[in-house]
């Protein structure tokens, strides 16, 4: 692991070129490890689906052929039984977990509706659930889910936000003896504004709840340590920051205080004997309780070097290059782009937010679509009205950011928000 001083505190970000900072930058190396086959084109949405590692590219190669083709069903015992137990506890690494703590299982959603059904049953007198309108879609709905699986009294409360900072007052006040689980999104999806764990999670212990994170976007960006700030739950996907591929399997995690949740989806993988095939057998004492049915294996696998490259690098050397990078941005958009109909959507303060930027625009959309097809540049978009960019500081370079202000400059003077204002692609 790289372990040096924040190289971007000495420098005055504003005044300095992007080359300057570029060749200042400790971590400028790891974009080499990354697939880039088209140097032009300029990748802004890593916080969606972070960039294919070479490594990954090759491994996926002799997994297929290999241990796959030719080693069949023999890898089980060989490395796979193994090797998911090794990747889960890398990934444990990266948030501040002990070795055993962390399992890789399922999608995102699916594990929230697991451990949110575990701690709600845990704790059967209280029938509050609190999130905020911040939080991933999916999560609300899973929440809600959960909810109505464990009682027709179980009710989710939805704390209103402004949008752009996370309602903390608002949702401290609401953390009382009626609550048995908070669950939030560390980062907000549209925002990017980022909750501080400990805070949050101090208050409703206080008061007896659990606390249920989820770390898709601040995983591998932002530093986390799940032990010290005394997380009962967290999950998190690992397709954004941690570079696992699309659809790559999320990752649970559970203290040694819930070491009484039961899992709700219970199945033969995370049972103690899987391979003695006996339907009474008990569930696991770790936290493979947490498993169910067979792990998709290719994808767990080629999680792996992309996580290798975020411990190699180290978050906090991560988190360091992810704030010069969104300062910068930000710099050169609010004097570039607010002239041109943007208006900042994330919270101003870089300590309030994760690793992208949203900006309002009422043709986003078209923007978005104009920047894809016509300027070799990749942000995404959250309609309505959100154009978002997201720093992967891994591959992103300082230069790529003032040239990505310029493509949007381009976009806008050049005509390209009429051409493409009628397309609406499905993933926007
Ligand atoms: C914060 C957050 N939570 C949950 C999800 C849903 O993840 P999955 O599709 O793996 O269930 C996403 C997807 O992008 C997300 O950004």
């Amino acid at each position: 692991m790289i372990d040096s001083d924040d190289p971007f505190e000495k420098i005055k970000l504003n005044q300095t070129t992007a080359k300057d900072l570029d060749n200042a930058d400790q971590l400028a190396n790891f974009r080499s490890k990354f697939v880039i086959e088209d140097p032009n084109l300029i990748y802004l949405d890593g916080n969606s689906l972070g960039r294919l590692p070479k490594k990954t590219k090759d491994l996926a190669q002799e997994i297929v052929s290999e241990q796959w083709g030719s080693r069949l069903i023999r890898s089980w015992n060989e490395k796979w039984l193994e090797d998911t137990v090794r990747i889960g506890d890398k990934v444990g690494s990266v948030v501040g977990a002990k070795p055993g703590e962390v399992v890789l299982a399922d999608s995102t959603t699916v594990c929230l509706f697991k451990t949110a059904v575990s701690a709600l049953l845990s704790n059967p007198t209280r029938s509050i659930i609190l999130t905020d309108d911040q939080n991933f879609p999916s999560d609300i709905q899973a929440l809600k889910a959960a909810a109505s699986t464990v009682s027709k009294d179980h009710k989710v409360v939805v704390i209103e936000s402004n949008g752009l900072e996370a309602p903390v007052e608002e949702l401290l006040e609401a953390i009382d003896e009626t609550v048995s689980l908070v669950s939030l999104s560390q980062v907000a999806y549209r925002s990017g504004c980022c909750w501080d764990l400990s805070t949050v999670t101090e208050k409703a212990h206080q008061v007896g709840a659990k606390v249920l994170w989820d770390l898709s976007h601040s995983v591998g960006v932002v530093p986390i340590d799940l032990r010290k700030d005394e997380i009962d739950l967290a999950i998190g996907c690992t397709y954004k920051y941690l570079n696992g591929g699309p659809g790559s399997p999320a990752f649970i995690y559970i203290s040694e205080n819930c070491h009484d949740l039961i899992n709700p989806i219970a199945g033969w993988y995370g049972s103690k004997d899987p391979f003695g095939f006996d339907p009474h057998s008990q569930p696991q004492n770790d936290n493979r309780r947490f498993l169910t049915g067979t792990p998709p294996l290719v994808s767990t696998l080629l999680i792996e070097p992309g996580v290798d490259l975020v411990i190699e690098a180290g978050v906090q050397n991560i988190r360091s290059k992810s704030v010069a990078l969104s300062e910068r941005f930000l710099f050169k958009a609010e004097k570039e782009l607010l002239p041109l109909g943007f208006s900042v959507a994330s919270p101003l303060k870089h300590k309030n937010r994760g690793s992208h930027l949203s900006f309002s625009h009422d043709s986003a959309l078209a923007i978005g679509q104009a920047l894809i097809n016509e300027q070799a540049t990749i942000p995404d978009v959250r309609p309505p009205d959100l154009v978002r960019f997201g720093f992967a500081p891994l591959y992103t370079t300082f230069l790529e950011i003032e040239e990505s202000i310029d493509r949007v400059k381009e976009v806008i003077s050049g005509g390209g928000i009429d051409r493409w204002k009628d397309e609406m692609p499905v993933v926007p």
